[in-house]
């Protein structure tokens, strides 16, 4: 039986997580799948989506996903969905796209089992430990376990959460998943499109927390470096307050549809006393303020990264330098 990465034509077990917001742009892709891995772009609209996968095409003939986020999908990215190589859709209901090879990043063995029997051809097992949207509550290793247990043998899982190094890696492929997935890893790279004060704040961090806080237009719950934002809103309840939990799902519709310009208009102009946060990491040149008012999305693995190396020696180093 051909297994999964050769069939996707992927030569190391290393996944880039599709980080939406401005992260895993071209430049991220790029590297990662010329490097071997496989690169993922970020969800935007679909004409920028495709535009992106033409930018990572002129870089590289090897294999690329993008990523969706199934809450936000419209009609046009089937077109970006059918162009390219992969696609790994994340929160909600398992849907396919494209006949191209279709991952879901589930949260629970119940969400692995739907995006299966939706015909999903793989299925990402995120742990709680990672960075950004967190959809379960259990570690990942043992998600692993349990997921393995509950679908078919041999059914592709890949493991996200937690993995910075070949170490990680190795634990990963001997728990039997046949990759690894990692956001925090390249959102500390040289090509991640995190603002350069969101990466000074991810060398120096340790600490995160898990909460509900940044959900205006999208409720859930995310894992974030501690600004002023969290020091202020989550003294209470680490979920955030309730008011401001309930408020974010009655926007969430609204929002949601919003045009991209009220939104990122919105960003910039967020204040730590008012507890309505857009789930928009500071990305590019966003002014340093926002650092205190955005998400600043972190995996615990933030604890053992220091440096901020090209993406590409990071694919090698954790496919153990080969
Ligand atoms: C900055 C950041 C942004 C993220 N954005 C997305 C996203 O847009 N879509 C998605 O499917 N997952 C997203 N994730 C979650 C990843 O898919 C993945 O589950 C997670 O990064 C794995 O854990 P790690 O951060 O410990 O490597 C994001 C993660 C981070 C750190």
């Amino acid at each position: 039986m051909i297994d999964f990465l050769t069939r996707i034509g992927v030569a190391r077990p290393v996944v880039q997580a599709g980080m939406g917001g401005g992260i895993a742009g071209p430049d991220l892709a790029a590297a990662v799948s010329d490097a071997g891995g496989l690169g993922t772009l970020g969800m935007t609209g679909p004409r920028a989506l495709s535009a992106h996968l033409a930018e990572v095409r002129r870089r590289t003939d090897r294999p690329v996903a993008i990523n969706l986020l199934l809450p936000f999908v419209r009609r046009g990215h089937a077109a970006p969905a059918a162009e390219a190589d992969v696609v790994v859709t994340f929160w909600g209901r398992p849907t396919r796209f494209s006949d191209k090879p279709w991952i879901h990043q589930a949260g629970s063995v119940g969400e692995a089992r739907a995006a299966r029997e939706s015909g999903a051809d793989a299925v990402i097992v995120q742990g709680v430990e990672a960075g950004g949207h967190v959809r379960g509550t259990t570690r990942a290793l043992e998600l692993l376990d349990q997921v393995r247990a509950a679908l078919p043998a041999g059914f592709p899982l890949l493991l996200a959460g937690g993995i910075a190094d070949a170490a990680d890696v190795a634990d990963a492929l001997g728990a039997g998943a046949v990759a690894a997935v990692c956001g925090t890893r390249f959102l500390m790279s040289a090509e991640s499109g995190a603002s350069p004060g969101y990466k000074q704040r991810l060398v120096e961090g340790s600490d995160t927390r898990l909460t509900e806080l940044f959900g205006v237009g999208w409720p859930g719950t995310h894992r974030v470096l501690p600004n002023a934002a969290t020091e202020r809103w989550l003294r209470k309840d680490p979920r955030g307050p309730r008011s401001v939990r309930v408020a974010n799902r009655v926007t969430r519709p609204m929002m949601a549809r919003g045009p991209d310009a009220l939104q990122a208009w919105a960003v910039t102009h967020q204040s730590v006393r008012l507890p309505f946060y857009i789930p928009a990491p500071p990305a590019h040149d966003l002014p340093d303020r926002v650092l205190e008012t955005s998400p600043l999305y972190a995996g615990e693995t933030v604890e053992r990264i220091h440096d901020l190396p090209a993406a590409a020696s990071i694919v090698h180093a954790l496919a153990g330098g080969d």
